[in-house]
């Protein structure tokens, strides 16, 4: 067996592959397929301070190799992921990533707070979520608000912090390296394309929200050249996502940069895509003789 393990900002990960913020809750719904124990970490559902109930329905529209969804960061609360899902994920030998998000930056410096002396392993603070109407890309779509709340967030914990970034932007390096400086200890992209669709014989969008994050197959290619150019603007480590559905992806992504990958909307055509991206990654390195999986971060050759 070939080492599939990687380390992202100290925390060690016994493989690359971890279900991506919002497309696997807590891992209790999966768990009655396959031990969670076999993937790499978990990142959870996004938690804010308070309870959410998201977003009116519909809040799913399919699109072609993809879809549309303004969930709007449904969660039952701080206190229900720390006293609720928490014991239970500790018992899973995964690693725990804390997908956090608030309304202003005073709410995600003390949910921040709030998972110190905890057993999460790393914060994924998500500064990028395209269907709330406060915080979310709004902080994650300008470098200096960027800046503000990395900084805020890293004085108030102890944990690795990880900041989930916005495709919604000109150019991501520019926000990537703002965060950087302002004490992250890595990134994570991409959050969601905000998108559209409308129903021509109603007229009416087909999403309640109207507008909703694009994710799936139809991003990749776009989240790999983002994930390849913040690779080349900062030092920090990256994890990759966006359209990841088979352990080829999972290659390329790394190739273009990424230490580690997640994986959101292939979960909903597939629950099994992780168990099937780790033996995937198995035979790859068996079959090139790669003895540390780790070793193919950011080898593309660009012309
Ligand atoms: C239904 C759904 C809910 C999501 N909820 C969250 C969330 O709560 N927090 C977050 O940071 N990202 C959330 N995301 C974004 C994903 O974590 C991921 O960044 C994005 O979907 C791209 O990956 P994919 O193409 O593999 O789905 C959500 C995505 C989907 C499809």
């Amino acid at each position: 067996m070939s080492n599939l393990s990687v380390n992202v900002a100290g925390v060690e990960f016994k493989n690359p592959v971890i279900p991506a913020s919002g497309a696997f809750g807590y891992g209790r719904e999966y768990e009655k397929f396959y031990p969670l124990s076999i993937l790499g970490g978990i990142s959870v559902k996004g938690t804010t301070l308070h309870r959410r109930e998201g977003n009116p329905p519909p809040r799913i529209a399919e699109t072609p190799s993809g879809m549309l969804n303004s969930v709007g960061l449904q969660n039952g609360g701080a206190e229900k992921f720390l006293n609720y899902e928490l014991p239970n994920l500790v018992t899973k030998d995964t690693r725990i990533i804390a997908n956090i998000a608030g309304a202003t930056i005073e709410e995600c410096a003390q949910l921040a707070s709030m998972m110190n002396g905890t057993a999460v392993d790393m914060i994924e603070l998500n500064i990028s979520c395209p269907n709330v109407k406060q915080g979310g890309a709004a902080f994650g779509t300008n470098p200096n608000t960027a800046a503000e709340i990395t900084a805020a967030v890293r004085k108030a914990t102890d944990k690795p912090l990880m900041v989930k970034l916005s495709p919604n932007v000109t150019d991501i390096t520019e926000i990537a390296r703002a965060v950087e400086s302002a004490g992250a200890d890595a990134v994570s992209l991409i959050n969601t394309l905000l998108g559209m669709r409308i129903d021509i014989k109603t007229k009416r969008p087909i999403l309640k929200n109207n507008v909703g994050g694009l994710s799936g197959p139809a991003v990749f290619p776009i989240a790999v050249r983002m994930v390849w150019q913040v690779y080349n603007a900062v030092k920090i480590p990256i994890i990759g996502m966006g359209g990841i559905s088979t352990a080829e992806d999972v290659i390329e992504m790394m190739m273009a940069g990424a230490k580690a990958i997640q994986i959101g909307a292939a979960l909903f055509a597939d629950p099994f895509a992780p168990i099937k991206i780790i033996e995937g990654l198995n035979e790859y390195c068996e079959n090139n003789n790669i003895s540390n999986l780790a070793d193919i971060t950011g080898t593309v050759k660009p012309w």
